[in-house]
């Protein structure tokens, strides 16, 4: 039986300072990169969720050496597709869509079929989305029900060079296939609606040849197999997506501040600021430097007291993908009403959390308005929670639980949360966190 969690009182002022948990999207990339490179790569503050913990497990299956040490993980990598392996490998990408995707572009060149599962969570996520592109290298994908987990992968001695075009805003899709290209012979082309951009910026750092062009939608990728990737070392910042709960906290919160430290504000990762801001929020990036091609900043929040709606641009949706359940608080607690649309993509992650966002207002006592693709929210400034609201288990699903623990701690009311063990996948340290600002044990 999962944990749950019992909250019956707001949270009162505070002003602190915290550091945030390694970015998850930019962990699983080092690990699964660091394996493909020739040499020792090691990285600091890498998030230690169950997520990378898997994506860890995969290629130590794969034949990968890996050593975790107290503050940092050193991966021994001999080489692009160095994989050894036998017959009937098994891996488990447990929680994680972006393992579960990105790995299988390393795998176009596995000489025995691989078996990729994941929990039930994941196994309800489409996978037709990696493998269509994925199969155009030659490689060959079997299922027991198509385009979901379990499935295998078998690959091939001389995979083609690919030629996609990803329309959904999807970085999973488009960095499986950058994966799946250093493997292939010749360019792979991609024209990728915009979405988050670590993987290119990480094979920009590591020489891989690759060329970029972008337009006001688009961007078109040209890569070529490098010979090679030097091993490199790594200081993965901090999680926005982890740090937006926090954000929120403070912004929702009376006469608060928060300093967080050294957070990754790459302009494809900062949708849920540019919102937040347009909705009235004051925050404030300091001391801003690159490191290793990646923004990163010191992000300082005040509470705000006159947040607005918001008719939500769908040019943030993108960039703001897994923030959407927690920027929905905001706009609960804003004059006016606010609007988000375009936004079908969120029903596809680790729970339907358009459906489940919208349910979870409703039972605070907000209004929506809610359509396959889109919600209208409407905004109550005044709105006070006294009623008893539980939480169920929502698939497993991280990213619900902690938007329904600020919304306890910031709404009011006698919340009971399930599942407090969710956060392992992505922020581990969430509650540990809280305590340091709520100074309470929840
Ligand atoms: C991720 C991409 C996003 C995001 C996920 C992490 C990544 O998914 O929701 O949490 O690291 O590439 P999609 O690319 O499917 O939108």
């Amino acid at each position: 039986m999962s944990k749950s969690i019992s909250i019956k009182q707001i949270i009162k002022p505070f002003n602190k300072t915290i550091n945030i948990a390694g970015d998850k999207s930019l962990s699983i990339r080092w690990v699964l990169l660091a394996s493909q490179t020739t040499g020792k790569s090691k990285a600091y503050n890498l998030l230690m969720s169950e997520d990378v913990l898997a994506a860890i497990d995969a290629i130590k299956r794969l034949g990968t050496k890996v050593k975790i040490k107290n503050n940092y993980c050193e991966i021994y990598g001999k080489g692009i597709n160095s994989f050894k392996y036998k017959k009937n490998l098994s891996i488990d990408a447990k929680n994680s869509g972006t393992l579960g995707r990105l790995i299988l572009g390393l795998l176009i060149k596995s000489p025995y079929k691989i078996k990729l599962i994941g929990d039930k969570s994941l196994s309800k996520r489409d996978f037709a989305r990696i493998t269509d592109p994925l199969k155009k290298s030659g490689a060959k994908f079997f299922y027991k029900k198509k385009g979901k987990l379990p499935l295998s992968i078998l690959g091939l001695d001389k995979p083609k060079n690919i030629n996609y075009f990803e329309n959904k805003g999807s970085a999973q899709c488009k960095s499986s296939v950058m994966f799946a290209a250093l493997n292939t012979v010749g360019k792979t082309l991609i024209k990728a609606k915009k979405s988050r951009n670590h993987s290119e910026l990480l094979f920009k750092y590591l020489k891989i040849p690759i060329k970029i062009k972008k337009n006001k939608n688009y961007d078109f990728i040209e890569l070529e197999n490098p010979k090679k990737i030097s091993a490199f070392n790594y200081k993965i910042p901090g999680d926005i997506s982890s740090a937006a709960f926090f954000i929120v906290l403070t912004i929702l919160s009376k006469n608060s501040k928060l300093l967080i430290r050294d957070v990754n504000v790459n302009s494809s990762r900062t949708g849920v600021i540019k919102i937040l801001k347009k909705m009235g929020a004051e925050i404030i990036f300091k001391n801003q430097k690159i490191y290793r091609g990646e923004k990163i900043s010191n992000i300082v929040i005040k509470s705000s007291i006159n947040l607005k709606g918001i008719n939500c641009p769908t040019k943030f949706n993108s960039s703001a993908i897994d923030e959407f359940l927690i920027i929905f608080l905001v706009a609960a607690k804003a004059k006016g009403n606010s609007y988000f649309k375009d936004i079908s993509e969120l029903n596809q992650k680790e729970s339907p959390r358009l459906y489940w966002g919208s349910k979870i207002l409703n039972m605070m006592g907000v209004k929506t308005k809610l359509t396959k693709d889109s919600i209208k929210i409407y905004g109550q400034p005044n709105l006070k929670i006294k009623k008893k609201i539980i939480i169920k288990n929502f698939l497993k699903d991280h990213r619900i639980f902690m938007m329904s623990t600020i919304a306890a701690l910031t709404f009011g009311g006698h919340w009971t949360i399930n599942d407090s063990d969710s956060i392992k996948t992505s922020f581990p340290s969430f509650l540990k966190i809280l305590k340091k600002i709520n100074k309470k044990e929840l």
